[in-house]
């Protein structure tokens, strides 16, 4: 989109919605959300997760939107209009950066569900116990070629659409097949939740014990949030830059938070009484999604072609997610830098791949590079590590900064109300106590604890 042009919109509050929703919806809900709930023990974990939603993502979301439909600009471009001449602008920088840290892996993981959805379309599926469901994800991650294949597959998809700039395409994508996906998962959950023993897995999700809550499962927690909710690197400030001037982006922040954290319930609601049912771990890891889903498939009827568009919808779930990522770069470089759509989404998507590909390689210890890591981690949990952990509440903690002591009071109240058309004072009073005292505060506890400097 050339500088001079008149900036696209979404067409309405409606597309407003599915499309930030397209962004927060994605394997962060269907395969990061449960495997991390598993690991960190159940409803502990959850409660906490729930906690950061509630009063870290929120505010940091309202944040975003504001400084992205107020500027209307790229995530760079937006704060040194906001601030011109400051070191703010280096918030948006840092999120190219957490963007590609991202992609990395993320575009790794989507490779593995375009991969199944494949093997699901061969009827590779048909008659999948525990061993052999194992098995098969085993040797989709080993590759080594194909999940390189298939990562590359990926990346040329969403390059391709974002080079076509269709925000159109997105909107249309998003109002028919995120429904879809919801009656889909619903479905799962059904048949999971009368599988021989689910009630463990309920309670595994549901029972809370905090013995089970380390100063890293809370610190796990904070980054999901971030990460469910695409925040603290710009992905939010770039599509509420394309909302629509009469959006009350309070609404949709609630909106947008409540449905994401409702499928990422529902995903576990048809992950956790399987995983007890058929006697796993819930301890898995990564691999806990692919592990599951085809066994829960396998025992119903039209199982086939459920679990192909199962599949194919949490493969385009990834999609539409990527592409909020990646709109990250492209929409600076080629808003600040001069390139154009096309060039800036090859030339991103060509650093992707070529560093993607170390994460491909070190998903397991067993993998080609699995026995590279650093402070104990490979390659794959690194950047997932960086990213989720350290980047993105570091950005949502200057963001919370910013809006809530270096930016105008007045001017949010005006831009979130409409221009005084919301009569929404006692929701902006609420915003601003969250934002200045509580979201920046919490950030900083988790931090310190997380590095060992305050114990609890
Ligand atoms: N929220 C998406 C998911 O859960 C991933 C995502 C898209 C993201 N854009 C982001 C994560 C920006 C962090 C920042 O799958």
């Amino acid at each position: 989109m050339a500088a001079n042009k008149k900036r696209e919109t979404f067409s309405s509050g409606l597309t407003v919605f599915f499309a930030t929703l397209g962004s927060a919806v994605g394997l962060g809900n269907i395969w990061k959300f449960p495997y991390l709930t598993g690991q960190n023990g159940g409803g502990a974990f959850l409660l906490v997760y729930f906690f950061c939603i509630l009063f870290v993502g929120l505010p940091v979301m309202l944040s975003e939107f504001y400084i992205g439909r107020k500027t209307r600009k790229n995530a760079v471009g937006a704060l040194e209009q906001l601030k011109p001449g400051t070191p703010w602008k280096n918030i948006g920088i840092m999120g190219v950066g957490a963007s590609c840290l991202i992609m990395f892996f993320y575009s790794s993981v989507a490779g593995w569900v375009y991969f199944y959805l494949f093997k699901a379309l061969l009827g590779d599926f048909a008659n999948v116990t525990m061993e052999t469901a194992k098995a098969q994800f085993g040797s989709v991650i080993m590759g080594p070629l194909s999940p390189i294949l298939w990562q590359f597959i990926v990346l040329a998809v969403v390059t391709a659409i974002l080079a076509m700039g269709v925000k159109q395409g997105i909107e249309k994508i998003t109002k028919t097949l995120m429904p879809l996906l919801f009656v889909l998962i619903i479905i799962c959950d059904i048949r999971a939740l009368t599988l021989p023993g689910a009630g463990e897995g309920i309670k595994f999700l549901f029972q809370v014990d905090f013995g089970k809550l380390s100063a890293a499962a809370i610190l796990a927690a904070l980054g999901l949030a971030f990460f469910k909710l695409s925040l603290g690197m710009g992905t939010m400030m770039t599509y509420s830059s394309y909302f629509t001037e009469d959006n009350n982006m309070i609404k949709t922040a609630v909106k947008v938070a409540f449905s994401d954290t409702l499928i990422s319930m529902l995903a576990g609601l048809a992950i956790f009484p399987t995983v007890f049912s058929f006697g796993m771990e819930p301890t898995a890891g990564p691999g806990l999604l692919f592990m599951t889903i085809p066994l829960v498939f396998s025992q119903m009827p039209f199982g086939t072609i459920l679990l192909a568009a199962f599949f194919f919808l949490t493969a385009i779930a990834a999609t539409t997610a990527m592409l909020s990522l990646v709109e990250v770069p492209v929409a600076y470089l080629s808003e600040e830098k001069g390139m154009s759509r096309k060039s800036a989404a090859v030339a991103t998507s060509c650093v992707m791949f070529a560093v993607g590909i170390l994460a491909t390689l070190s998903v397991d210890k067993a993998s080609v590079l699995g026995n590279i890591t650093f402070f104990g981690l490979g390659f794959f949990d690194l950047f997932d590590y960086i990213s989720s952990n350290i980047l993105l509440p570091m950005g949502g903690l200057l963001i919370a900064l910013l809006l809530g002591y270096s930016v105008k009071q007045e001017d949010v109240v005006n831009e979130l109300s409409n221009h005084g058309q919301l009569k929404i004072a006692g929701l902006v009073k609420g915003y601003f106590f969250l934002i200045r005292y509580v979201t920046p505060i919490l950030l900083v506890i988790v931090f310190l604890s997380s590095i060992g400097i305050i114990k609890f």
